[in-house]
């Protein structure tokens, strides 16, 4: 599915503590290149606040809670994370930001690809005209 969607992923139950994970491929739906976290986030900062052109992510709250702010060019969607057994999958050239991050707040971002500054658009107003192009308005 290439739209942003919750991916569950499996929950070892244990009376000594739970257990999650992912793979690639699997729950992943991608070849995982990549993992990075934010964590130590002050009150009403906001993180990640642009579209990439190609990459894609998942997005895991491993602690705490936050809420992540999804523009495909004409809805908005918000998706709220607040369990370690949870993923929001994030496809390429969709504006994103993250924020309402609580106290202590954990948030592990794995994606398809290295770190490329290039993959990175930072301007509201070109993702629009990219997205206009790739669905064929222009
Ligand atoms: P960035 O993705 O720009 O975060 P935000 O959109 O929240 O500002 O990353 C912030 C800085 O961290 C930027 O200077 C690049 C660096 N960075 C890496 O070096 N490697 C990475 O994998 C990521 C995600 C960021």
């Amino acid at each position: 599915m290439t739209i942003p969607h919750i991916i569950d992923f499996p929950k070892i139950i244990d009376e000594r503590g739970n257990l999650s994970y992912f793979e690639s491929n699997s729950k992943i739906p991608f070849e995982i290149k990549r993992a990075y976290w934010i964590y130590d986030v002050p009150g009403g900062e906001i993180r990640g606040e642009h579209a990439y052109r190609e990459l894609e992510e998942v997005i895991i709250a491993l602690s705490g809670s936050f809420d992540v702010i999804l523009n495909d060019g004409e809805s908005e969607y918000k998706f709220t994370l607040n369990r370690s057994y949870l993923g929001l999958y994030i496809p390429k050239l969709m504006w994103r930001r993250i924020e309402n991050f609580s106290t202590n707040s954990l948030a592990l971002i794995v994606s398809n690809n290295t770190y490329n500054p290039k993959d990175y658009i930072r301007d509201y107003s070109e993702f629009e005209e990219l997205k206009k192009i790739k669905n064929g308005v222009n």
